[in-house]
Formats: structure tokens, C-alpha cells, sequence
């Protein structure tokens, strides 16, 4: 099964299912994560950079396209909400990320 890591977290690989968002892949492993706009792609709390496995990843979304391009969120950026997995994504394929500090959440303890 493809693994997303957070980088910045202490946890290890969480495992994914194909078609779930990021961002409920790191809600079912339990971790904490900010997402002011419930998950709809109306903010950028949700996002983070991706270090490693952009192709594993489907494209951006309509409203991912619209950040760039307003310069609220960088091209090794995406948000949780919007991004998945890509169902054909081989069983080995990981992808890392880490949380930018802008959108981290105080009571979380990020790493370096
Ligand atoms: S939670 Fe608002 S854009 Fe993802």
C-alpha cells in the first residue's frame, strides 16, 4: 500500500487508500491537522510541501491552481484536502511531506 510521511511529525508512514485526500489519510491516523475551511479548498491552512512523490499525486485541483497563481501557495505545495493518492499508484510508491511552520498547530510538536 502507497505511505505518505510527514516528515515534521514523529509518527512513521501512514498507510493510504487510493482516492482518500491526503488530509483523511492524516485525520485516520490520528494526527491533528489544520483545516480552517472544513476541507473545501476555500483556504490554504491544510497545505503542505511535498519533498518527495509529486507524480504519485493526482493534479492540482481548480482551486489549487487558483492559489498559485495568487501566489498564496508555492508549485511544491499542495493542500491536503485537494490532493490524493492516484489509484494507480504502485504499492511501494511514498510520498513525504512536511508542514510549513506558517500553518502549524501549537499544541503539535513539529521537528526541525
Ligand atoms: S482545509 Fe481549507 S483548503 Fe484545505
Amino acid at each position: 500500500m502507497p505511505t505518505l510521511t510527514v516528515q515534521n511529525l514523529p509518527a512513521g508512514p501512514i498507510s493510504t487508500s487510493a482516492g482518500a485526500t491526503l488530509l483523511a489519510s492524516v485525520q485516520a491516523a490520528g494526527h491533528d491537522w489544520l483545516h480552517a475551511c472544513g476541507g473545501r479548498g476555500r483556504c490554504t491552512t491544510c497545505r503542505v510541501e511535498v519533498l518527495h512523490g509529486p507524480d504519485h499525486l493526482t493534479p492540482p485541483t481548480e482551486a489549487e491552481l487558483r492559489y498559485r497563481a495568487a501566489g498564496r501557495l508555492l508549485p511544491t505545495e499542495r493542500l491536503t484536502c485537494q490532493a490524493r493518492l492516484l489509484p494507480t499508484a504502485a504499492p511501494a510508491a511514498e510520498v513525504v511531506v512536511r508542514v510549513p511552520r506558517a500553518v502549524q498547530l501549537p499544541h503539535v510538536q513539529y521537528g526541525p
